[in-house]
């Protein structure tokens, strides 16, 4: 281990990085190369996929050795303050996990990550992967991240026990009907009926709002220039969004996502809105009493994120990295990872045994649903920019000033959006 990153650790305060290698304890791995792979997936599913891309990598890249760099907390808010101090200081991991988008784009400008424009043409990767998203991973006609699998983020998760006891059968189709079955829901007793987490999952509740109220082109544009923050249509969804957050748990500013989602598998909400990397933790839990629909009033919409990995220019295993990498594009690799992280292949020819019913819709519906970007999870907004939208909910939920909200969304818009 590079004593440098222990160092860092400590420099930054995070709550913890964990280094693991895919060797058992006495064996010996002196001869073979390190590769470090630095995420934020440290428990449940997440670490589920992890482990079985690390298998397939240990098996097909004969002479690497796996080595997990990993620093705990749902989508990375912790662990991409630890990366950017890392790179700073010239500790860069093999390679590391990024969301395809925007998000990488400071990287990119910073020389932190290399074209793999050759790999992607030695793998066959643009044709393996949607034209679309190949679009979105494209900056400069440079292509430099490798997707894993993608999420769908607009997804609304129920405790059908929860629901049914307060007569709720049906899936609201719009936000009136969801805000009337909150108010049900309270009625019958459950306290606190959306089970809600920190500022990151505010921030995704607030996205679904934005994409019912504007619809999907009026959203999208939202982190392109083309719709402004500042209009009525802006703060009347802030309205509607924040008639929905008093309807959650008032310690939500101190929960991660699985805690969140404690709440629902114990009866204590009956909804929550989160990714659909909730089902691994639903199987986690042996939870089975849930159910799935798309955020009232986003239609067709398919808010997407895809995982990606890349190959650092600091990278001390460049080789190793890049045999991850292929691990990570191969269809068995696609397929090893979604099964387990509850994710759908960003390849269209990954094999798609093991996936729930779920998942197979999931990709039936990114075949031909509408995509939209997600600020939360990087594709539509760079780092910056999420830090500040993250720190504007997390103030809304102590505050309740719905307009100072809009204007500290409108300010970060203004200051961190790029023109084409
Ligand atoms: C997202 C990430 C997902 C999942 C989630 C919760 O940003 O893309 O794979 O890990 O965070 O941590």
């Amino acid at each position: 281990m590079r004593t440098t990153r222990r160092a860092l650790a400590a420099v930054v305060g995070a709550t913890a990085l964990l280094v693991t290698s895919a060797c058992g304890p006495g064996e010996d791995d002196t001869a073979a190369s390190t590769v470090e792979v630095f995420t934020w997936w440290a428990g449940g599913g997440e670490k589920a996929g992890l482990d079985a891309l690390a298998g397939l990598f240990t098996e097909s890249c004969p002479g690497q050795r796996f080595e997990s760099g990993v620093v705990p907390g749902g989508a990375g808010v912790d662990a991409k303050q630890v990366l950017a101090a890392r790179l700073q200081h010239n500790d860069a991991p093999d390679t590391f996990q990024v969301h395809a988008g925007a998000e990488l784009l400071d990287h990119i400008d910073a020389d932190q990550v290399r074209d793999l424009s050759a790999e992607y043409r030695t793998w066959g990767l643009r044709d393996a992967l949607p034209a679309g998203l190949v679009a979105d991973l494209t900056v400069n006609d440079r292509i430099y991240s490798v997707p894993a699998g993608v999420h769908r983020a607009n997804v609304v998760w129920t405790n059908d026990q929860v629901l049914a006891d307060a007569g709720i059968l049906v899936a609201p189709k719009t936000l009136k009907e969801f805000i009337g079955n909150l108010e049900r829901l309270r009625r019958s007793g459950v306290e606190s009926p959306l089970a809600l987490g920190r500022d990151w999952t505010q921030l995704m509740l607030l996205e679904s709002v934005l994409i019912s109220d504007l619809g999907p082109k009026r959203f999208s544009g939202l982190f392109t220039g083309t719709t402004k923050w500042d209009s009525r249509a802006v703060e009347l969804a802030i309205e509607d969004y924040a008639r929905i957050v008093e309807f959650s748990n008032t310690d939500r500013d101190s929960l991660d996502w699985p805690e969140a989602t404690r709440l629902l598998i114990d009866g204590k909400a009956g909804y929550q809105l989160m990714g659909d990397w909730v089902t691994a933790e639903m199987a986690a839990n042996t939870f089975s009493g849930y159910d799935s629909f798309t955020f009232p009033g986003n239609g067709m919409a398919f808010q997407w994120l895809a995982d990606s990995f890349v190959l650092t220019t600091g990278a001390a295993n460049p080789e190793g990295a890049r045999c991850w990498l292929e691990t990570v594009a191969s269809p068995r690799g696609q397929q090893a990872f979604s099964v387990r992280k509850g994710s759908i292949p960003a390849r269209t020819d990954a094999p798609t045994d093991g996936f729930t019913d779920y998942q197979l819709e999931a990709v039936a519906d990114w075949r031909s649903g509408t995509p939209v970007p997600s600020c939360a999870h990087g594709s539509a907004c760079s780092q910056p920019w999420q830090n500040a939208a993250n720190a504007a909910l997390g103030a809304f939920s102590t505050s309740g000033d719905a307009t100072a909200l809009r204007s500290a969304l409108a300010a970060a818009a203004k200051q961190f959006i790029r023109q084409p």
